[in-house]
């Protein structure tokens, strides 16, 4: 997720201005480094966010319209090669893009046979290259920027100039937001509606595969084959920060929400759902020592570890390999027996978290081999790893993990497929594996479009301070990360609970004050799970379930019930800790508490 500002306008106004403070309103969607592109003045990038762009911006820098860009890496470090405007080789056409370029690799090969010299590791530069050769044959940027974009594919949402038309500005969208600020004699592009908001509040967001061209006195949108396209232009009553929010009170809820599109994003590029494999490019640099790898470890701290401990039963079920699950804080006190057939896999959405880093060394110090899954591009632990995934799930702004969680799960799945197909997983299991994997994100959506009935719940059961959380297998992990939203966020009692252990002490709590969320999901644990419902139920404790659509029969049995769709058993965690995120939100938000900043907690915990 990177933040996207363009202006053009006859008002007198200098674009540096209205581009630099437009892009701290969109910091929230990046801030590994910044650019600003003006026709009269020229490129300016730097590491960083827009304070550092500011002390680079020359006093003299200005202009009548220009292209600015907030970057979240994701193909190359967050360095000032990497960050936009990216440019062709003459500096005349430059391009500032939020999403990922698939086809990257064979466009840049193909270029660099005709003599493309290319200067970053971003996929964005390859697009502007590819305008720049369109532009030889048409012989017009408007004609050439559809030729490329017809050429590419991916996601996109992306601005472009020409410095010998400075006036113009070409956009288009597909999988990225974009939308156009409609001003009287200005028009805005940008990733959302804040930056433009203090200058207009008329608006219109483009559509996937559609394309607009602004000028200061008009628009014009079409689509990729060029046909046209009227929209009518809306109000936007938001004000700026309900902007980025996208809408949502929260950024908490907004993360939620972007599930579907965090677990694509996620699986781009990855999923080979014919040959039942994951392609990993990341791992490719730990080569051969990868496969001589007999046992993982992985290292992570709260919400990540839960991950990894839905990572566990993923790898030894599928995968055949043996997994521990260490607490970050605790591997390096413990002398952990581990040596160069071990992989320490660590898995963080920060890429900052020190007792997550510290097991890393710790790691590397007993010559393991050290992976990361990371979100964060660029970050410490990221750099610090042999080899890695990243999650690109986008910055998560909420301290409370959501959509990096259901990111964590879903590269577990694709590296449980990926080693998997080295230690004997058929093709055919591969190829389950992968089809439900295609399948989640529509299920997700199905369960975020149910929203209400969670909130309803939430609200029912407000009075309530203790609550317990209960799974089996691949859903006792989904237990505690239900117990750890609700406790993080509302202050109150939640306790996480493989269920099968409830006889073993914590059963000795429950009466008609202290009710239970169970998951009950149709499985392999399904009948072990109703009988210990049951067992709460002989003690009058209330139960939530959260079941299988179309499972009528639970119903019957619980106080109150909560339907997912079905998948198979091993992605069961990505659907079902959805809902208890929702309630986790709706419950702290009823209670009027600050969802997104939870006391006491900090979002990257760079202390021991
Ligand atoms: C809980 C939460 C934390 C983090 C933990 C690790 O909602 O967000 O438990 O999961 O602090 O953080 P990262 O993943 O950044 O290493």
């Amino acid at each position: 997720m990177c933040g996207i500002f363009a202006y053009t306008g006859s008002k007198g106004k200098n674009a540096a201005t209205v581009l630099m403070d437009g892009l701290l309103s969109l910091e929230y969607r990046g801030y590994d480094s910044a650019g600003i592109f003006l026709p009269e003045s020229g490129n300016v990038k730097t590491p960083g966010a827009v304070t550092e762009l500011r002390k680079k911006v020359p006093k003299e820098f200005k202009g009548k319209s220009g292209i600015a860009h907030l970057r979240w890496a994701t193909h190359g470090e967050p360095t000032e090669a990497n960050a936009h405007p990216h440019s062709d080789c003459t500096g005349q056409i430059m391009l500032v893009h939020n999403g990922i370029i698939e086809n990257f690799k064979e466009l840049k090969a193909r270029l660099e046979k005709t003599g493309h010299i290319f200067v970053s590791d971003s996929d964005t530069e390859i697009l502007v290259h590819l305008v720049e050769e369109h532009m030889k044959s048409e012989n017009d940027f408007e004609k050439a920027a559809l030729a490329a974009l017809n050429e590419v594919r991916g996601t996109y949402g992306i601005a472009m100039q020409y410095k010998h038309e400075p006036e113009r500005i070409i956009a288009a969208r597909m999988g990225s937001p974009i939308v156009l600020g409609l001003g009287d004699k200005e028009h805005f592009i940008a990733s959302d509606p804040s930056p433009i908001l203090p200058h207009t509040r008329t608006v219109v967001f483009l559509e996937d595969g559609e394309v607009a061209v602004i000028t200061p006195d008009k628009h014009r949108i079409f689509k990729l084959d060029s046909t046209g396209v009227h929209r009518s232009p809306e109000n936007i009553e938001w004000n700026a920060e309900e902007a980025q929010k996208g809408g949502y009170e929260h950024f908490m809820l907004k993360e939620i929400m972007e599930g579907p599109e965090v677990i694509e994003n996620t699986l781009r590029g990855r999923l080979v759902v014919d040959k039942g494999n994951a392609k990993l490019g990341g791992l490719e640099s730990a080569g051969a020592q990868l496969e001589n790898v007999d046992r993982i470890v992985v290292v992570a701290c709260g919400t990540a570890s839960y991950a990894g401990l839905v990572g566990e039963y993923m790898l030894e079920e599928h995968a055949k390999i043996p997994v521990e699950v260490e607490i970050g804080s605790e591997f390096r006190y413990k002398k952990p027996v581990i040596n160069e057939k071990t992989a320490v896999l660590a898995i963080s959405q920060s890429g900052e978290t020190l007792d997550t880093l510290e097991a890393v060394r710790e790691g590397k110090r007993r010559g393991a081999l050290t992976l990361g899954i990371v979100n964060a591009v660029g970050s410490t632990i990221a750099r610090e790893t042999d080899a890695g995934v990243y999650n690109h799930a986008g910055p998560e702004i909420s301290v409370a993990s959501t959509k990096a969680f259901l990111s964590q799960m879903t590269v577990l799945a694709l590296l449980t497929m990926f080693l998997g197909r080295l230690r004997g997983m058929t093709q055919e299991e591969g190829q389950e594996i992968a089809r439900a994997l295609k399948e989640l994100p529509a299920k997700v959506q199905r369960i975020l479009d149910n929203r209400q009935k969670i909130e309803a719940l939430a609200k029912k059961y407000i009075k309530n301070r203790d609550f317990l959380f209960i799974g089996r297998k691949y859903n006792y992990p989904v237990a505690y990360e239900g117990a750890i939203k609700l406790k993080e966020l509302s202050y109150i009692h939640a306790e996480g609970c493989g269920a099968g252990e409830m006889k073993h002490g914590p059963i000795a709590m429950i009466d008609e004050n202290f009710p239970t969320i169970a998951i009950v999901t149709k499985d392999s644990m399904y009948e072990k799970m109703i009988s210990n419902i049951h067992e709460i139920k002989a003690r009058k404790g209330p139960v939530i379930a959260l079941a299988s659509e179309g499972d009528s029969d639970i119903a019957k049995l619980v106080d109150d019930c909560l339907y997912v769709p079905e998948t198979i058993e091993m992605l069961s965690p990505i659907l079902n800790v959805v809902p208890l995120q929702l309630f986790a939100y709706y419950f702290a938000k009823e209670k009027g508490l600050n969802v997104d900043r939870p006391r006491n907690l900090a979002k990257s915990v760079t202390v021991e």
